[in-house]
């Protein structure tokens, strides 16, 4: 059932082109110049007139609702606020009649989320749900919502499921942004265009397996690690780092780069390896140079650049390629390398991947 590979995880990772088809099958649709999501079209009034979004998940759902509070706020204008599930069910929050509260859960059974999406019930709010496993608590409790259609997620670590999701919030900014005026026809025809190659793209950055397994190697010594980005990448930092903290034990943290001079680079020695997450994007200069000032203290810098990419590529110790997209997009690609990363420093190390310690597929304890 591992289907040849030697654990879920991996298998779960080398999916991902075929389950992001999935995902978007029927949705995306290049033929047809268009992208439509039937929770969307059945509650279009909703989406159009919603003053606020709301999104509330743990863990790694929560990393992808961060990448969607940006995409939803570049492309469809509306304010959006991202909430741990945990804490939004307890600190009595201010929730609106016409708020929309998008919950998402790889699982649909996440205690906390589960709690979330009832509170925003009784406050009258409309109630989305982000989920993979069908006929879950989750979408039963909600009034609308999109399933990511990936197949069961086995591994503990959450990997095809978050690139799902993160996919579903980018159709959907980018359907609301279409339907609300906010995106131009061409720049909906591009966004449509460069979604659909993402699957060719993620099979081009799996290729680079080989290399990041040997990369791992290098890691065994490390007991702590930082992940930087900003922009889109700025969840995949931490991310990155959640991958690393529970299936190789490794302390990891993720910080948007710019933060590095406000605590953390007193941290930096060539002892922590710094794993910077620099494509092309409008702040390329800026992380370029947070990256200088990183190699001027010593730091061993890691780096996932765009192809071709030789500035940033000679700043670092080792540097791995994924191909060009669109910057809201950037993140389904560069997070393909850190899942592999953890993965295969894990392995080194000899830990249980699929089932690390003290943890548990779906948390339906709070
Ligand atoms: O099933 P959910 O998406 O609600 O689960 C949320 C978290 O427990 C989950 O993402 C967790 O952080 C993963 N083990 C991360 O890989």
């Amino acid at each position: 059932e591992k289907g040849g590979y030697p654990h879920f995880m991996l298998k779960e990772i080398f999916e991902q082109p075929h389950s992001l088809s999935d995902c978007m099958r029927g949705r995306v649709n290049v033929d047809k110049d268009n992208i439509t999501l039937a929770g969307f079209i059945d509650n279009r009034e909703k989406f159009l007139n919603a003053k606020r979004i709301i999104i509330t998940a743990c863990g790694t759902s929560w990393h992808a609702a961060q990448i969607g509070m940006y995409a939803i706020e570049e492309y469809a204008r509306i304010p959006v606020e991202v909430e741990y599930s945990s804490e939004f069910r307890y600190r009595k929050p201010v929730i609106h009649k016409n708020d929309i509260v998008i919950a998402i859960s790889q699982s649909g059974e996440t205690a906390d989320t589960l709690a979330a999406v009832e509170l925003a019930k009784q406050h009258g709010a409309f109630i989305f749900g982000i989920c993979n496993v069908v006929g879950s608590s989750i979408p039963r409790n909600t009034h609308s919502g999109c399933y990511t259609h990936v197949g069961p997620e086995i591994g503990v670590a959450s990997t095809k499921a978050f690139t799902a999701q993160v996919t579903v919030l980018t159709m959907l900014a980018i359907l609301i942004g279409k339907e609300n005026g906010t995106i131009s026809h061409d720049e909906y025809l591009k966004l449509i265009r460069e979604l659909s190659l993402i699957p060719d793209k993620v099979s081009e950055v799996l290729k680079k397996n080989d290399q990041i397994a040997e990369l791992a190697k290098t890691f065994t010594y490390a007991s702590n690690c930082i992940y930087l980005g900003r922009g889109y990448n700025f969840p995949i930092a931490l991310e990155g780092a959640l991958k690393l903290k529970e299936i190789s034990y490794i302390h990891a943290e993720g910080y948007p780069a710019a933060e590095m001079k406000h605590g953390p680079i007193a941290l930096i020695s060539n002892e922590m390896p710094v794993i910077a997450i620099a494509t092309q994007s409008e702040t390329y200069g800026k992380v370029l140079s947070n990256i200088q000032e990183i190699k001027a203290r010593k730091g061993r810098i890691i780096s996932i650049v765009t192809e071709g990419d030789n500035i940033i590529k000679n700043l670092s110790s080792h540097s791995i390629e994924v191909p060009a997209t669109m910057p809201c997009l950037a993140p389904l690609l560069s997070v393909i390398p850190l899942q592999l990363l953890a993965y295969h420093i894990a392995v080194v190390k000899g830990c249980d991947v699929d089932q690390p310690r003290n943890l548990a597929k779906s948390v339906t304890v709070e």
